[in-house]
């Protein structure tokens, strides 16, 4: 394998944020290496999310990735919530515009582009750790990374951290150049994926008064559930027996509805957290998606800030090498960020509506089904939720909204 020693863009991590980007860059002739300190299995096998924006299908379609989605994904045109016994959809494009969302998971996402662009791509090495990034202040950054046993130099223009919250590459940017945002929560997530097919059409938010519990789905035969537990909570606690149980009980089933049933095939907890690292560039050094934020997953977020942070970076990086405009480089972070600060709002907005604390108070959750019960009785107060959770808000000069 010959390595390049020089490109224009160094892409660090090859989640969903990094790939995109490479598939952007490529198909307008921009010279880019992708670097990934895992090897791809572990990569394709990563659960995440799996509700996909039309913002984030657009980007997909346009970036020749959407073959298997068009086949596969799932679009849906609402969601429904449940809180102290009634049941309420939420219409999207009654509600925002026309616009919909789609069931698709990530890792599927993250599979397509990869075979893409081993396929037809940019140079992309698993197993390749980066151990420095060098000259974000300087002319050109060199990047040092190990890939099969041997230490390797990349210089490049720009280096792109997509390498998450554990990530090295916002590590080279200087502690006082940047503010840190964070909030705890109280609790996590025990997702599971189930080979039963959901018995719903839609996804399900429930808040009750024993925990938070979220119906979703992969495909007609494979159920995607998640269930609020502790901090500190062990996947070993929870038997298949109480999983299914508990997962009935927060979601209301009676004598006329209840979850089908079957094989649990994945079971683990996840952490809950609000992060923002600003700004999202520094000299040469440009972070995306969740090396540069972080949502809890209530709403589900996450892979579609990541996406508009790349489709916003690409379109600056192809201007500079067309025009030689730095302009919208220079905005990348503001520009990213009013996108950023309303998924926090609204992440931690439907984390902390739909959850109940531990030891919360009567009062705190009567606030909550009240709050509740103004998006199920007001047009206005569902269309708010409806454009946020379909990415449909308006964030810069008139784009998406
Ligand atoms: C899924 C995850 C979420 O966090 C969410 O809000 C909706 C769906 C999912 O994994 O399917």
């Amino acid at each position: 394998m010959n390595h390049p020693v020089r490109t224009r863009v160094a892409v660090v991590g090859a989640g969903p944020a990094g790939l995109l980007l490479a598939r952007l860059l490529h198909l307008s002739g921009i010279d880019c290496v992708v670097l990934e300190s895992r090897d791809r299995a572990y990569v394709e096998q990563r659960q995440r999310a799996g509700i996909l924006e039309q913002g984030t299908v657009d980007t997909l379609r346009r970036a020749g990735a959407a073959a298997r989605l068009e086949q596969q994904g799932m679009p849906h045109d609402g969601i429904e919530l449940r809180f102290g016994g009634n049941r309420h959809r939420i219409d999207f494009p009654a509600l925002a515009d026309g616009c919909r969302v789609w069931v698709y998971a990530q890792t599927e996402v993250v599979k397509d582009l990869i075979a893409l662009q081993l396929e037809d791509g940019a140079p992309l090495y698993f197993d390749a750790p980066v151990h420095a990034v060098q000259g974000a202040d300087t002319d050109t950054c060199v990047v040092h990374y190990t890939h099969e046993g041997q230490t390797r130099a990349l210089s490049c223009d720009y280096v792109i951290g997509c390498d998450g919250f554990h990530g090295i590459v916002r590590r080279a940017v200087p502690a006082q150049a940047t503010q840190v945002h964070e909030r705890t929560y109280p609790y996590s997530w025990l997702g599971i994926l189930a080979d039963a097919p959901p018995a719903y059409e839609e996804l399900i938010y429930a808040h009750s008064e024993r925990g938070f519990a979220l119906a979703s789905m992969r495909s007609p035969s494979v159920s995607r559930l998640y269930l609020q537990v502790p901090n500190g909570e062990h996947p070993a606690a929870w038997s298949e027996r109480r999983i299914w149980d508990e997962l009935d009980l927060r979601l209301g089933a009676d004598t006329t509805w209840r979850l089908n049933r079957g094989p649990i095939t994945a079971k683990s907890v996840l952490p809950m957290r609000s992060w923002v690292t600003e700004p999202m560039r520094h000299g040469r050094i440009l972070l995306a998606g969740d090396a540069a934020h972080i949502v809890p997953p209530t709403g589900a977020k996450g892979l579609n800030l990541a996406t508009s942070d790349v489709t916003v970076l690409a379109e600056a990086l192809i201007r500079l090498y067309d025009s030689g405009s730095a302009e919208l480089l220079d905005a990348y972070s503001d520009t990213c960020l009013r996108r950023v600060w309303r998924a926090e709002h609204f992440s931690y907005f439907m984390t902390t509506t739909l959850h109940t604390a531990p030891g919360q108070s009567s009062f705190d959750t009567r606030l909550q089904l009240s709050q509740l019960d103004r998006i199920a009785t007001s047009p206005h107060a569902a269309s708010e939720l409806a454009a946020n959770y379909t990415g449909t808000v308006p964030h810069d000069s008139g784009r998406n909204s």
